[in-house]
């Protein structure tokens, strides 16, 4: 009696604290990614919320783009998951993912536009992959789009004829053709001056303000970082060091060491300082780590055989 009696209470109470907390747009959650038999990623979790920016960032070789990798679904996981839109990637059948995947655009490092087709109709590429619609209409997307970046003017030009900053708005108009849910961006300001990467970012920051999409940026560049950030991801060799809102990280970046070797890390990290424990650690670690490390950040492992 008593049971049934608390469960007649518990019940409009469910509901209502679901209201509060809607389901993250993405959740990662335990998620490991054993590659030639070693942890790259080693228990990461970390949600992120609908509408809100992620940043990933970390050294380089920490495993940012593998985790991009296991949240587009291009790879699955040796552990845990990775739900996208409430859908377990690791689960879905391909043609599942396939339909996931319409759901979300990714801004690739190069902007990787195809050189043989005008701007235009790099954007209208997806467009015409995934949907029905006729010539005239996906013309008025494609403006629609390339409004939304500021690159109407350049609409008819081809890729080898506009500058860095534009290849990378192009692609991002090509990213957002088929109205994405999620955006991913992998280093969307390398290679990029200042100046023009102030104004992707700000241009990352609008398009999430006015289509209401969540992203995920990796980056090395920390200011860019800084800029876009709702909350941060920091990763060192497959693990989170930790994750919070960007104010959080900002506190740590711009306080005193504070003894704590995790926050000292992400301190000489986020500060790009030339002492603390990340050159500690490279100092004390074996040169022929140090190597193969190199020789993997290059794509081209020397020898394995110890992993
Ligand atoms: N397909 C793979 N097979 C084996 N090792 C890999 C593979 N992809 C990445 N790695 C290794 O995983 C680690 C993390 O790589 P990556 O995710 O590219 O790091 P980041 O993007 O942070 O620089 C590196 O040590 C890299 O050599
Ligand atoms: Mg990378």
């Amino acid at each position: 009696m008593i049971d049934k009696a608390d469960s007649l209470l518990d019940a409009p109470v469910a509901p209502a604290a679901a209201a509060e907390a809607p389901p993250p747009a993405i959740a990662v959650v335990d998620l490991v990614s054993v590659l030639d038999g070693r942890p790259v990623l080693d228990g990461v979790s970390f949600d992120v919320p609908r509408g809100k920016t992620l940043v990933i960032m970390g050294p380089s070789g920490c495993g940012k783009t593998t985790l991009l990798r296991h949240l587009i679904g291009s790879m699955r996981p040796t552990r845990g998951r990775v739900e996208l839109l409430g859908h377990n990637l690791g689960e879905l059948a391909e043609r599942d993912l396939e339909a996931v995947r319409r759901r979300f655009g990714i801004l690739f490092q190069s902007g990787a536009l195809f050189n043989s087709m005008t701007v235009a109709e790099n954007v209208a590429l997806p467009l015409r992959e995934h949907t029905r619609l006729d010539a005239a209409t996906i013309d008025v997307i494609v403006k629609m789009k390339l409004e939304l970046v500021n690159l109407r003017a350049a609409a008819n030009r081809m890729p080898a004829e506009i500058s860095g900053g534009m290849k990378k708005r192009a692609g991002l108009a090509r990213a957002i053709a088929l109205d994405p849910e999620v955006l991913f961006y992998d280093e969307p300001s390398a290679g990029l001056d200042p100046v023009t990467s102030a104004e992707i970012d700000q241009l990352i920051i609008d398009l999430t303000d006015k289509l209401g999409v969540t992203s995920v940026v990796v980056t090395h560049e920390m200011d860019s970082a800084f800029r876009v950030a709702d909350t941060m991801v920091m990763l060192d060799e497959g693990k989170v060091l930790r994750t919070g809102a960007r104010q959080e990280f900002q506190l740590l970046r711009d306080g005193p060491p504070t003894g704590d070797r995790a926050s000292d890390l992400i301190r000489q990290f986020l500060t790009g300082s030339s002492h603390g424990p990340i050159t500690d650690r490279r100092l004390s670690g074996g040169y022929a780590d140090d190597i193969l490390m190199a020789a993997g950040r290059a794509g081209r492992p020397l020898w394995t055989g110890w992993r």
